[in-house]
């Protein structure tokens, strides 16, 4: 578990290893109850060996202030229990049988089950949430917004009048950048930094988060099961367009078997395949891969805008990975 980015720093290293067990410490007591059945389905993600992406983000925003301080841990396990309700609700709505390298809770125990895990998670994140005060309860419930729509419009699609690319966008951001986002702020905040320095990791957690679904999009075309421990292909056997998808669509030399299989949503196993295999084939992946290079260089010169620190080292680190981990 864990993404293992190498940061250098001596003390930085141990503070953020030490920010990552207090976070984990608080999110296995979150989600003990007297009902065990709870527990049992909330630690099926919680101990799946998630990346911890987003408190990592969260705990290195917090090395401009004071990383130590309570609230910094708190808002660093909220991001994360927020994000595991968010995957046991997804995977509902995707269908999807794997999460993690292994099976996913509404596979192995059923929708019900799985909704209702996510439920108590959101219940559980609000109670510490509550101790955050009510500025970060309301920034919270816009970030949840935001989710909800961002995960409605993906559901809906894209209008007639509509641009598919802007639309994917728009999506991304809601769905991903806006909970990394405020993982970043809620990080630089809670430590008592500038306000400068809140506001610019929240963008930087923004153009993070978007790229961080763009390579997740390519992941689904591009990995095999075994490197991304979910089963390729779930986008497009949901019939969801992703940025893959509408650039090969927008290739006047894509394939017309290609066109005519992502006009619709495939159901079929080897239907699938072809089309895996027709878009890797595509300049779809690599345009796409060229659209997540521009949001890593935005989010490198946001991140110029910090104080020049072991900190602002480890997040280029952070920007880097989201990138590698598509090749
Ligand atoms: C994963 O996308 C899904 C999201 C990032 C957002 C999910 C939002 C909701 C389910 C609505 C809000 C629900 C709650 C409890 C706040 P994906 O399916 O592209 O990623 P995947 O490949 O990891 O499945
Ligand atoms: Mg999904
Ligand atoms: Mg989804």
């Amino acid at each position: 578990s864990g993404i293992g980015i190498d940061i250098t720093d001596a003390a930085l290293a141990e503070s953020v290893q030490q920010g990552i067990a207090r976070v984990e410490r608080l999110l296995h007591d979150s989600v003990q109850s007297d009902f065990e059945f709870a527990t049992r389905t909330s630690l099926h993600l919680v101990d799946a060996g998630g990346k911890r992406f987003r408190p990592l983000f969260t705990l290195l925003a917090a090395q401009f202030g004071d990383p130590q301080a309570e609230a910094v841990t708190k808002s660093a396990a909220v991001v994360e229990m927020i994000h595991l309700a968010t995957l046991y609700h997804d995977d509902v709505m995707d269908e999807a049988t794997m999460r993690r390298g292994a099976t996913s809770a509404n596979a192995r125990w059923d929708n019900s089950i799985a909704i209702l895990t996510g439920d108590f998670l959101f219940a559980q994140a609000s109670a510490l949430i509550a101790d955050l005060g009510a500025e970060a309860v309301r920034e919270m419930a816009r970030t949840f917004e935001l989710l909800v729509t961002g995960q409605m419009r993906e559901t809906v699609g894209v209008g007639p009048d509509e641009d598919a690319v802007e639309f994917y966008l728009r999506v991304v951001f809601e769905k991903t950048g806006s909970l990394i986002a405020t993982a970043g702020r809620f990080g630089a905040w809670f430590s008592g930094a500038d306000q400068a320095i809140v506001e610019s990791l929240e963008r930087i957690g923004r153009l993070i988060g978007i790229g961080f679904q763009i390579s997740d999009d390519i992941i689904d075309i591009a990995s095999p099961a075994d490197e991304s421990g979910k089963t390729p292909g779930t986008d497009l056997r949901e019939g969801v367009r992703t940025l893959p998808m509408l650039y090969a669509l927008a290739d006047p030399e894509t394939e017309p078997r290609l066109r005519d299989l992502l006009s619709r949503a495939l159901s079929d196993d080897a239907e699938v395949h072809e089309a895996l295999e027709l878009l890797r084939a595509s300049n779809g992946l690599e345009r796409t891969r060229a659209t997540l290079d521009e949001y890593a260089a935005d989010a490198r010169k946001e991140l110029a805008s910090l104080p020049d620190t072991p900190a602002r080292e480890a997040l280029s680190v952070l920007v880097d990975y989201v990138v590698a981990r598509t090749r």
